[in-house]
């Protein structure tokens, strides 16, 4: 008899690759029956009639997908979809809705809850076990994603923290960035799209020697053309993951100019993407606020008045620069607590 939450006896769930369902149902002989087919199939079954036990427990009962029966007393399947949605946040969480009824308007209005797929009672085993089975190996390949997307990200921060003279630098290319992207008018997935290039920009350094990055003195031509390859190698790092491609911009022509003078492409004006050239305004800026190995941080006023000289000289796009100078000067951007600056 299924009280509050039933959970797979212990036993069945202690193997790390068996994939975890969550069933909520009002109807107790529903979750007992479904329980007994999911079980049979393999599967660890999470089960209740209380959407709130369920909603309280949530991370201590990790679920990889729930079925959800529409029709609830206390609170229905669309509003449990919504909550579990919203548990996880970006992670995926498969749902499946489990109505009575066949109505369009049913499935639209599970649809606006995020709910990924639905069935019918009475409903036919094996289609509902094809249903879940295939959200789960979509689950899979997205937790995939996700893992190797993380990995690439602590491994950018992993390595500009060993640096004294880097660290944070990304974090905040990627804060002043998102800011000015904002501030220009750009759509929020643009903004957001330009807030990860900024954290990811230099992930191509992790092929440059620390001799070469740390060096005092003025670089060697050779040592010039290690660092400039870091654009490539970054994109090469990156170009696996599909869902870091929106970015790449900002990775590889971070170092172009204006007049067609930088690298790794040589682009010049608006060829250049504008993500490229929003991160790479945010990363000279920081560079030079920045104290470096060999100079002292120049003081804010003095970046932005040796930018304007850089513009003078094609480096950059001047109407573009013109904002980003006006955003810091009209403090747009907290630059004073960005930078622990009295
Ligand atoms: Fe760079």
């Amino acid at each position: 008899m299924i009280t509050s939450i039933y959970i797979t006896p212990a036993g069945q769930t202690q193997k790390d690759d068996v994939q975890s369902i969550l069933l909520v149902d009002d109807f107790v002989e529903h979750l007992e029956l479904m329980t007994e087919i999911l079980e049979g199939h393999g599967f660890r079954v999470v089960a209740s009639t209380d959407a709130n036990a369920v909603l309280a427990r949530l991370d201590e009962l990790c679920p990889d997908i729930a079925v959800l029966d529409v029709m609830m007393p206390i609170m229905n399947g669309y509003e449990l979809c919504r909550r579990l949605k919203a548990h996880f946040g970006k992670r995926y969480f498969p749902v499946i809705l489990v109505t009575g009824l066949s109505q369009l308007d049913d499935k639209l209005t599970g649809l606006e809850a995020g709910a990924d797929d639905f069935f019918s009672k009475p409903f036919n085993t094996k289609e509902v076990t094809a249903k879940i089975r295939s959200l789960l190996r979509l689950k899979m390949l997205q937790d995939e994603l996700d893992h190797t997307e993380d990995m690439i990200f602590t491994l950018a921060t992993a390595v500009e923290a060993k640096d004294n003279y880097t660290r944070g630098h990304s974090e905040r290319v990627s804060v002043l960035s998102g800011r000015m992207a904002r501030i220009i008018g750009l759509a929020e997935k643009e903004i957001t799209n330009i807030r990860k290039g900024g954290i990811l920009h230099d992930i191509g350094k992790i092929g440059v020697h620390e001799d070469i990055l740390h060096k005092k003195n003025a670089l060697t031509g050779e040592e010039l053309a290690v660092i400039r390859r870091h654009p490539v190698t970054g994109t090469e790092i990156c170009k696996p993951l599909r869902t870091l491609r929106h970015i790449m911009p900002a990775i590889r022509h971070h170092h172009e100019r204006w007049d067609g003078l930088g690298y790794p492409d040589a682009l010049s004006g608006d060829a250049i993407p504008l993500m490229g050239q929003i991160v790479g305004i945010a990363d000279s800026f920081d560079a030079m606020v920045s104290i470096r190995p060999y100079r002292a941080g120049l003081s804010v006023e003095e970046s932005l008045r040796v930018m304007q000289d850089e513009v003078n000289a094609g480096q950059w796009n001047p109407v573009l620069l013109n904002r980003f100078i006006n955003i810091i000067k009209s403090g747009q951007v907290e630059i004073h607590a960005l930078y622990g600056m009295k």
